[in-house]
């Protein structure tokens, strides 16, 4: 198990305690999740919260910030006989814990001598079991418990600005993400099946000590965002779309999009789309800086995927008024990106609009934006990615023509076309600085030359 130093996770705890001034914090750590019998479990996953603040990557566990009396408690069983047979010896837990700078450990079953109901601050529950540990815990219906909201707003604002140290971890997670994707541009050929790319890509992130941050969308069919299925032979003429990143042993993601040419070589008809993308993407970056919106950056890309579009004859009219009534939404139906630390979208689990978004700040209903979790200004030590694609959805396509919708600025005729297209994705990891902004690790093929040449 690798820790930061013992300081990191106490001065995060004071941050915290200073934030939320009296009371306590209860922290859930997560289970084991049992995946067709108890003793058969998926990959277990630390809650990411918990990690920040008590680092420990182990299931079964929970911790106690009390403010009021000045100490803090993880309650957790230490390893029996059974456990040292099964699993092999560990690390006494009184160690870890102080390996993390808590000196007390209790029994999970003596919790609840050490909460006071009256004061107790606890984010918002992610998994059932947790949903019903608290519901027992305060003796209230899982769907009236409160989460404290003054913790959410305390632990996403601090949680968002990342540290040197997490920084460090981050571009870690990039660099064997870039080595996941250049094996995958490596593997990627006519005739061969996508299973066949994605075991060459779990096959180099493995032999990194990395595990995915999300489930690996690889796939021809890169129309569909979240493309899961991966059992296509693919042909050459399609292009296929690599949205596949790892996390480190410490638990911090990489989200790295790439789309290549099964054939290795772009015809011109995915390089006008490709580039437009590009453009999208690189633009995008390029304007990254300090309290800037980034739902701005969302709309910068959307303005330049149009005016591209419309060189291509593809859409009509005028950009400004395509911008105001959503029509980016038809080939972008999703957020330009989002912020990422521990989670690859960090912080979901708490809410999404208290990460992305902010007083005054409403979410829009249309298509695209509507999918935009980060809105809100960008701040040094923010971690974001920057995500433009452009998409041909033969189901959707197919809905708005026949319901005459943005019939004054979209060339169906022309679309037709594009029905088995496909799209493009290309997705960067970035810091941002008081002076603007870093791509995080090391630079990754993306140029219609970079990308050629490394399938060669
Ligand atoms: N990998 C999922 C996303 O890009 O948000
Ligand atoms: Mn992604
Ligand atoms: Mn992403």
């Amino acid at each position: 198990m690798k820790f930061f130093s013992t300081e990191t996770y106490k001065n995060r705890r004071n941050v915290l305690k200073k934030a939320v001034g009296k009371g306590q914090i209860l922290f859930l750590g997560n289970n084991e999740a049992p995946m067709n019998y108890t003793d058969n479990t998926f990959r277990f996953r630390q809650d990411s919260t918990f990690l920040y603040y008590f680092g420990i990557n182990m299931p079964g566990l929970s911790a106690l910030i009390d403010i009021d009396n000045d100490h803090e408690i993880i309650f957790g069983h230490e390893f029996s006989m059974d456990d040292i047979i099964w699993i092999g010896p560990h690390e006494r837990l009184a160690s870890l814990a102080l390996k993390v700078g808590v000196e007390k450990t209790v029994s999970p079953s003596d919790i609840s001598k050490y909460i006071s109901k009256d004061t107790l601050h606890f984010l918002p529950q992610y998994r059932f079991d947790n949903q019903i540990f608290i519901s027992e815990l305060l003796n209230q219906k899982t769907h009236e418990i409160k989460p404290s909201l003054e913790l959410i707003k305390a632990v996403v604002a601090q949680r968002s600005i990342k540290t040197p140290e997490e920084i460090i971890e981050m571009a870690l997670a990039v660099n064997i993400t870039r080595e996941m994707h250049i094996a995958a541009m490596k593997a990627t050929a006519t005739g061969k099946m996508e299973y066949e790319v994605v075991g060459k890509i779990l096959e180099t992130m493995h032999a990194h000590n990395a595990e995915l941050s999300y489930p690996v969308i690889f796939s021809v069919n890169g129309q569909t965002l979240h493309n899961h299925y991966h059992g296509n032979i693919m042909l050459a003429g399609q292009l296929a779309i690599n949205d596949s990143g790892c996390e480190t042993e410490m638990g911090y993601a990489g989200d790295i999009t790439r789309s290549m040419p099964v054939s290795g070589k772009f015809t011109q008809k995915q390089k006008d789309i490709y580039e437009t993308v590009l453009e999208m993407e690189v633009s995008s970056i390029e304007t990254l800086k300090p309290n800037l919106k980034y739902r701005d950056v969302h709309l910068l890309a959307n303005k330049i995927l149009l005016t591209n579009l419309k060189s291509l004859g593809l859409v009509t009219g005028n950009v400004e008024d395509m911008l105001i009534e959503g029509v980016g939404g038809l080939f972008m139906p999703h957020g330009l990106g989002h912020m990422i630390g521990l989670d690859v979208h960090d912080m979901e689990g708490l809410g999404e609009n208290y990460v992305g978004y902010r007083d005054g700040l409403e979410r829009s209903s249309q298509l695209g934006l509507k999918s935009l979790r980060l809105a809100k200004e960008l701040e040094s030590g923010h971690v974001i990615t920057v995500e433009p694609g452009c998409y041909f959805i033969p189901e959707l396509i197919g809905k708005y023509k026949s319901e005459d919708k943005f019939k004054e600025f979209v060339n169906y005729s022309k679309l037709e076309e594009y029905l088995d297209f496909g799209g493009v994705r290309i997705e960067d990891n970035v810091l941002i600085t008081e002076s603007g902004y870093e791509i995080l690790g090391e630079a990754i093929p993306k140029t219609v030359e970079e990308v050629e040449e490394i399938m060669r």
